[in-house]
């Protein structure tokens, strides 16, 4: 009975693993489970407590991830994610879901990470933080 009530708001902040230089993350973080159907999340924000910030990692298609660091480019401020955008609750700046501009006072596009896929995971490296 309660599990009819959690509704599709589930929680998208996962601990992610640090291996060498890479951020682990199953892709089956993204997944969201009804009857006989797997959904996507369009996005999941990874943490760790080796990394400042978070990452958000956006799903655009199944060989097709961005990873960003929730990381604002004007003063630093950490980032909110809304769907498809990253605001700042700082002054205001709003990225999408690539990491560009899209309202400033920021005027450069947020840090994002090369992704790969390996054996049903997303390794994100973090070689220059
Ligand atoms: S720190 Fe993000 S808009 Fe100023």
């Amino acid at each position: 009975m309660a599990a009819l009530l959690q509704g599709c708001t589930s929680t998208k902040i996962m601990n992610g693993i640090i291996a060498g230089d890479d951020l682990i993350v199953p892709i089956t973080d993204f997944e969201t489970r009804a009857v006989n159907q797997i959904h996507y999340k369009k996005y999941v924000v990874v943490q760790n407590d080796m990394l400042q910030y978070p990452i958000c990692v956006y799903r655009h298609n199944e060989n097709e991830y961005a990873a960003l660091w929730m990381r604002c480019t004007h003063q630093g401020a950490e980032l909110q994610v809304f769907g498809d955008k990253l605001q700042c609750p700082a002054h205001g700046s709003e990225f999408n879901n690539k990491g560009a501009v899209q309202t400033g006072p920021a005027d450069s596009k947020l840090r994002t990470f090369p992704v790969t896929i390996e054996n049903s995971q997303l390794k994100i490296s973090l070689k220059a933080i």
